[in-house]
């Protein structure tokens, strides 16, 4: 079947991840963001694509930094909640019930409920398209040990991911597999 051009992030199943910013006078804000991706070993970059018009890129733009939270599929229902438009300064992260945690490395705060996270320092940004791609340089990350295989491989099964408007990924099975000789 041709689907049409802007259709095309439907055939990619995505992880979620909800990135945490503050404003200048330090109020935390939290939005889901799945136009995501690692960019590179090193140094550790990491890079996504947000709508001009997210308080998220405003908060990015005003100091420079930010929290990537990777979300379990046990908080698919906050999604909703913080993906409204709620107004600048209101925190989503209160609004969602969830729990604002100290940061290692930067001063926006991590999601306390989150399974594992990455802290960032603005690196770079450029305009493409209809969203802003925000590259970050990564200074710190973490992973809650029951979300931490023993091979080091994150539970794919307890990750929430993506695939288009109210859909998400809920049967993914273990992932399993040899490397090629
Ligand atoms: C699962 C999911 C994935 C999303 N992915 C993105 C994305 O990659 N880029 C984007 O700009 N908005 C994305 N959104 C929409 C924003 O999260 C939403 O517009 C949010 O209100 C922005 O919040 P902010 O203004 O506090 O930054 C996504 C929403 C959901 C529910």
């Amino acid at each position: 079947m041709e689907l049409e051009g802007k259709a095309f992030p439907k055939l990619l199943v995505r992880p979620v991840v909800v990135v945490t910013t503050i404003s200048k006078r330090g109020i935390a804000n939290a939005a889901p963001f799945s136009f995501n991706s690692p960019i590179s070993f090193e140094p550790a970059l990491y890079g996504f694509s947000c709508n001009p018009a997210h308080d998220t890129w405003k908060n990015i733009r005003e100091n420079g930094e930010f929290v990537v939270n990777v979300v379990g599929k046990d908080l698919g229902e906050q999604m909703h909640v913080l993906e409204t438009d709620y107004p600048y300064e209101d925190n989503e992260i209160e609004r969602a019930g969830l729990t604002e945690e100290k940061a290692k490395a930067v001063k926006p705060p991590r999601i306390k409920e989150a399974k594992a996270w990455i802290e960032c320092k603005l690196e770079k940004d450029v305009e493409l398209g209809d969203h802003i791609w925000i590259v970050g340089r990564v200074l710190a990350v973490g992973v809650k040990d029951e979300f931490w295989k023993e091979k080091g491989v994150i539970d794919v099964e307890k990750l929430l991911c993506h695939v288009a408007g109210e859909f998400f990924a809920v049967d993914m099975k273990e992932a399993k597999y040899k490397r090629a000789k």
